[in-house]
Formats: C-alpha cells, structure tokens, sequence
C-alpha cells in the first residue's frame, strides 16, 4: 500500500460558522428515511467493513469506539476481537439508525457495548468517553472526516498512538472520472455534505502517523489506517 498524492487545497477553507448545523441537520433527515432499508444495501461493503476492523488489529480487553455507528453493522465484528474483556462504544446523531443498533445490542445481550446517541461534535461531554479508546473506526463517515469540529472532537476520545481504520467512498481518478457525477448523486442519498469526495481523507490523514492507504471498488472507494499522533490528543475545545 501507499500514500496517495497528498491534497492539501482545502484544508484550511473558512468555513460558515452554521455549516455544521446544516449538515447535520440534513444527514438526520435523510437517515431517518434511510434507516429501515440501511442494512439491506450494505451487503456489497461487508467485506470492506471486515478489512476495516482487522485493520485495527484489536486485541482483548480493548477499548474501541465505532463513530458514526448508524445501524451497529460494525459491533458484532468490534465486540469478537476484544472480547468480554474490552468494551465497544458506538456513537451516532440519527435516532433512527441508532434504534437498530440498539435492538441488536439487546437482542444479542452485549452488556460491554454502549451506544451514545449523540453528535460526534459533541463527544467532549460523554462520560462513556472519559477514559481514551485504543482504536477508533471511521467506517463510511463522510460527514464527520469532513467536519474539523467533529473529527477534533473524535480524535481527542483516543489515546496517543490508537490504531485508527477508515473506510469511504470517494471519486474516481483517471478514465473513470467521466464516472465522478454518478457518484456524486450516490452519495447525496446519504451524507449531509455530499461533496469533497477528491480526497475525504485529507484532515485525518495528517493526524496520523504510518498512514497506509488503498484505493477500493476500482477506484470508488478507499481503506486506510495509522497511528494516532501524540498532539492529536489535544482537547476538542481548542478548535471551536
Ligand atoms: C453511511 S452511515 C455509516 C454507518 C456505519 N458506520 C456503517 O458503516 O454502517 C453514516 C452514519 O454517520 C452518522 N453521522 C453523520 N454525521 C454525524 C455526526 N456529526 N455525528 C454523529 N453521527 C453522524 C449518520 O447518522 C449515519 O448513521
């Protein structure tokens, strides 16, 4: 695997202070109308989502947190790699979504998985989250790599030095990307901001450090993990 050119453009793009709110304002909505049939579309991604967990490569008694854990697709993965012992936190800001994962916690009688219903924004104040995670899954979560607020916010629930895995669909380059408008419109059905798709990764991946990356889906998709850097632990409250 390696590092792909790095795109640094827009970075540092001001952005409207409201921009958030109006983001997460239209994923809650399209997640409420999405969640009934989420799981059902998910079967072509399962093997992406396999690599993403054994990227983490967890060991029992760890500590992981599943962001943006919508339906809880990830848990049953996340909960066999670090046993009775370690704990599983997912979070999500769609109540819909997260009632199916709720459901699925129930109905397998997890006691170690706690789910938080909650914006990844607002983790700071989470007491589930006061003891740092060992790893951190970013597993089709467009929004929240492409919310400074949010992915600081994240970042900031992990120890120096968490393994961190992320998963995502993003643009096609070279011949295909005559292909790109098609995936656009894929992706407006899901993210509240469903643009950026040329490098999604591009804020997490200086966080990091022994960053690997693949590209996915011939081009569609992406798989990539590091090591969390040590100023990465930074309180979220500085950036706000
Ligand atoms: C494409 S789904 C992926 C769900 C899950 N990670 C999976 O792989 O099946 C994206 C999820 O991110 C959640 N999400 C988006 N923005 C968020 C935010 N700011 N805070 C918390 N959850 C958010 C959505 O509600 C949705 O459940």
């Amino acid at each position: 695997m390696s590092l792909p050119p790095a795109n640094t453009a827009h970075h540092d793009a001001p952005q409207p202070p409201d921009r958030d709110a109006l983001v997460r304002q239209r994923s809650v909505a399209k997640y409420a109308r999405r969640a009934a049939a989420y799981d059902a579309s998910c079967g072509p991604t399962m093997p992406i989502r396999a690599r993403a967990v054994a990227l983490l490569r967890l060991a029992p008694g760890e500590r992981v947190l599943d962001v943006g854990c919508g339906t809880g697709l990830s848990l049953p993965l996340l909960r066999a790699a670090v046993g009775a012992t370690g704990a599983v936190i997912g979070f999500d800001h769609s109540e819909a979504m997260l009632a199916q994962a709720r459901a699925r916690v129930a109905q397998a009688g997890w006691r170690d998985v706690t789910l938080v219903g909650c914006a990844a924004q607002e983790l700071a104040a989470q007491p589930a989250l006061a003891v740092r995670v060992d790893a951190l899954l970013f597993h089709y979560t467009h929004d929240i790599l492409r919310s400074p607020r949010a992915l600081a916010a994240v970042l900031a629930c992990a120890r120096p030095g968490a393994r961190v895995a992320v998963a995502g669909i993003k643009y096609f380059s070279g011949w295909l990307a005559p292909l790109n408008f098609w995936v656009y419109l894929k992706n407006l059905g899901y993210n509240g901001a469903p643009g950026e798709l040329r490098s999604p990764w591009d804020r997490l991946a200086p966080r990091l450090h022994d960053w690997h990356f693949e590209p996915t889906q011939w081009g569609m998709g992406y798989l990539a993990c590091g090591l969390l850097r040590a100023e990465a632990g930074a309180p979220a409250e500085a950036v706000r």
